[in-house]
């Protein structure tokens, strides 16, 4: 069987973002099972805020197909999202926008969130560790793109304090939960590969 292709993204790109360090390491747990690991930052596809006209002149812009095609090269997407006003960060809802309107070769709309599986990690200084963030990202993942996301999903509250000197998630029962998480995404890729 192939390996599967797992790309880790997190929706912050701030200096000492929690959603970075989990992503970091989600890539470091996906690199001790037989998988490939792509761990990028929003930050090197710099996008402006999605409007209409703009689309309708020039386009979507070159980042918004760098980022589809680098979804698309993967079976398994994990995707860390801070939660910002009980919902997903404005970075985060705007590349998913942009990436919604690629198409290529006369494909359908949304091709990037198909023929792949994802799965979602939160954290958060707060109590919920970011939990309404998850559940808005399932909801324009599933209803908006047609995504298909696993139902497993973490959410790390105190995020400040939830972190290790060496970036492990510091209660065994979260980071066991994590680790089972991350194993389905594993599991699912390696159908869709
Ligand atoms: C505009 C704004 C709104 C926020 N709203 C929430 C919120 O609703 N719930 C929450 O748990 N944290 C909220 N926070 C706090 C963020 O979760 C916190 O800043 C977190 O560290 C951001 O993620 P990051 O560390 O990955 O950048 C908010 C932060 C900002 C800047």
């Amino acid at each position: 069987m192939a390996t599967p292709k797992i790309l880790v993204l997190p929706g912050s790109t701030r200096t000492g973002s929690h959603n970075v360090r989990l992503a970091a390491l989600a890539a470091k747990e996906l690199a001790l099972i037989d998988v490939d690991v792509t761990r990028i930052s929003l930050e090197d596809y710099p996008l402006p805020l999605y409007e209409g006209d703009l689309e309708a002149n020039a386009g979507p812009p070159a980042n918004a197909l760098k980022l589809k095609q680098m979804i698309m090269a993967h079976q398994g997407v994990f995707i860390t999202s801070p939660e910002y006003s009980a919902s997903v960060t404005p970075l985060l809802k705007n590349s998913i926008d942009w990436i919604s309107r690629v198409r290529e070769h006369g494909e359908p709309y949304y091709a990037a969130f198909k023929g792949r599986v994802f799965a979602l990690g939160s954290a958060s200084p707060s109590s919920a560790g970011g939990l309404r963030s998850l559940m808005a990202l399932r909801q324009i993942l599933e209803l908006g793109c047609g995504a298909l996301v696993i139902p497993e999903q973490v959410a790390i509250p105190q995020a400040d304090q939830a972190f290790d000197d060496m970036g492990n998630i510091a209660d065994t029962g979260t980071a066991n939960l994590f680790r089972a998480e991350l194993s389905r995404l594993v599991d699912m890729a390696r159908l869709m590969t």
